[in-house]
């Protein structure tokens, strides 16, 4: 692997513990401006210091973010579908590479749509992402993503999206956690992290779920409603962060979380 893949990578994932805590900001290339992401300087600035990485569209990244960060950014670059559209499954890439190289990115990221009438499509941006990526030493992570059908969610369904796209040459993998999470990572040869998916009920839901991920393999999380939706964000990153960096129970991130909240 050349250096500069290397070195892309190694900011996205900390060589330090070997894991992540990434921030997605992205869903509004599709869902418009959904509940407490209205205004993403406001919610993006009090939590970017805590986040390994964010991952915003290159909309939100110009309008949103300060140039200043020291975050590295890992931008969305498939899009082109809305919520009320036809199909959340018809993607393709929105942002060419030269542009993400000229964002100063550490990596990019596209979603694939695995058992849709739109697979074939997105799989092969997913190639094209990664010969150019490759040319360029950017780091590709593949979202395995399942548009409105959450059923799809189980570990049958994620080992095989997961497959196909370390198998196209991802270079990490974002999916979801689900019962068995452990044959979905065992059969992905390259980093998995998970996303958060809809608001939980608890912040205890959150952290399990973080927990349950971090303990079967997986590097860390690629997590936004689950922080960003709290009615207290930061407690809750920090949270998270404190299980996949420190090895902490959900226990001990639901003491922490309610430490920083009461402090
Ligand atoms: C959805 O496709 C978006 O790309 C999000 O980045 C992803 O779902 C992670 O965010 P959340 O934790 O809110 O599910």
């Amino acid at each position: 692997m050349d250096w500069g893949m290397k070195n892309r990578l190694a900011r996205i994932i900390r060589p330090e513990t070997g894991r992540t805590v990434m921030l997605a900001v992205d869903h509004g290339y599709f869902l418009g401006p959904t509940s407490r992401l209205e205004e993403p300087r406001k919610t993006i600035e009090p939590l970017i210091s805590y986040a390994d990485a964010l991952m915003p569209t290159r909309g939100v990244l110009r309008t949103s973010v300060d140039p200043n960060t020291s975050t590295p950014i890992v931008l969305r670059v498939s899009g082109g579908t809305s919520v009320i559209g036809p199909s959340l499954a018809d993607e393709g890439i929105t942002t060419p590479m030269e542009e993400a190289v000229r964002l100063n990115v550490v990596g990019v990221a596209l979603s694939i749509f695995v058992g849709t009438e739109h697979e074939h499509q997105t799989l092969l941006s997913l190639s094209q992402l990664v010969t150019e990526g490759q040319k360029y030493g950017m780091p590709v992570l593949a979202v395995t993503a399942v548009g409105k059908e959450l059923e799809k969610r189980d570990a049958r369904y994620l080992s095989l999206c997961c497959r196909i796209a370390a198998e196209l040459g991802a270079n990490v993998v974002k999916t979801y956690y689900c019962d068995g999470f452990e044959t979905v990572t065992k059969g992905c040869p390259v980093p998995c992290v998970v996303a958060g998916g809809p608001k939980l009920n608890t912040e205890m839901d959150a952290f399990e779920l973080t927990y349950g991920a971090i303990q079967n393999g997986a590097v860390g999380v690629d997590m936004g409603r689950n922080i960003w939706q709290s009615p207290h964000p930061v407690a809750m990153i920090r949270a998270i962060r404190h299980i996949v960096h420190e090895n902490a129970t959900p226990k001990q991130a639901l003491e922490l979380f309610e430490s920083i909240k009461n402090g």
